[in-house]
């Protein structure tokens, strides 16, 4: 594939993995995109092979003309069976900030989303990394989702960009689970204090809905008044900040029934509180990390 400005070559890794080592072992590179730079060639190699080896020759290299070594990459993961196809770009420093990345992933991307096997593309990408987040916009790439990240023991969130070959208004948009409550009003400050919840919309007593975020138009919780029996909820927040702190937050806001932070196998550190009526909200956050 040709560009205004570059040749995009299939990945060859004998020919380029030179020129893509400089790249991946520079540590202000790998501090740019919130990542760790190799130690040795080899090390290289291994990171092309493990991101890119079984991907179906979905990656390029990116010449910048009339240069002939390979300033960057661009390639979709190896397949993990799915029509959605995780992808990452990376270009060498000296390189940055002249819009030659927006230019290979707009290529890239139209390309991959005509393949048959392809129906949509996503990139997680460090939040706080905006000249990646930059790049996926140029190439069409919308906020779809959040990802809570540890990485040696940073705390951070990846956003999720994706873009779909044919995007369609989803059928399900939202779910919202509902705990009945004695106490709304006490409920609705308690969650809003430990979680950083939002209140969407309250009626009276009786009703509140619960946020992530302020913005409107996202599913959360519902919290209704009764005055009978209750049957408790199981509900699993997620969240992107260590859950230690929630949890003494929790113990001192007196629900002293809840269980201490654990690591679970999937690797995400949790804990339940369990609210007076029984409810049990399970709040899963990120490892603390090394
Ligand atoms: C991410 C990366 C590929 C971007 O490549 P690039 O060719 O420099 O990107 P572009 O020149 O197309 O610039 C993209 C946007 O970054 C923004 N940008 C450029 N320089 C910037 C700076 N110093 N600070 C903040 N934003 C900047 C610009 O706003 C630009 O958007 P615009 O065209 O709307 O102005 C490159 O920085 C990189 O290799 N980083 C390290 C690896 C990495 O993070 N990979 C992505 C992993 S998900």
């Amino acid at each position: 594939m040709k560009t205004a400005r570059l040749d995009l070559l299939a990945l060859d890794i004998d020919r380029d993995l030179g020129a893509l080592h400089a790249m991946f072992s520079d540590p202000e590179w790998a501090r740019g995109g919130y990542m760790t730079p190799t130690a040795s060639v080899d090390e290289s190699r291994e990171r092309l092979v493990q991101e890119f080896g079984d991907n179906g020759g979905w990656t390029w290299v990116l010449r910048v003309r009339p240069d002939e070594d390979a300033a960057g990459v661009i390639g979709v993961f190896s397949d993990q069976g799915s029509s959605i196809r995780g992808m990452s770009w990376y270009l060498r420093r000296e390189r940055w900030g002249a819009g030659l990345m927006s230019e290979a992933a707009r290529a890239v991307i139209d390309h991959l989303l005509q393949q048959p096997s392809i129906t949509g593309v996503e990139a997680w990408i460090d939040s706080r990394n905006v000249r990646s987040i930059a790049v996926a916009r140029h190439a069409g790439l919308d906020l779809v989702g959040r990802l809570p990240r540890t990485h040696y023991g940073e705390i951070a969130q990846s956003v999720v960009m994706g873009r779909a070959a044919e995007p369609s208004d989803p059928v399900t948009f939202g779910i919202s689970p509902v705990l009945e409550v004695h106490d709304v009003a006490g409920t609705v400050r308690l969650l809003c204090e430990l979680l950083s919840l939002h209140v969407h919309f309250q009626f009276g007593d009786d009703f509140a809905r619960l946020g992530f975020t302020e913005w409107n138009g996202q599913s959360g919780l519902e919290v209704r008044r009764t005055t009978g029996e209750v049957s408790p909820a199981a509900v699993t927040v997620e969240v992107g900040v260590l859950v230690d702190p929630l949890y003494d937050t929790a113990l001192a806001a007196g629900l002293i029934e809840s269980t201490p932070p654990e690591d679970a196998p999937w690797s995400r550190r949790t804990f339940t509180l369990v609210l007076p009526e029984g409810h049990r909200l399970t709040i899963s956050g990120p490892l603390s990390g090394a």
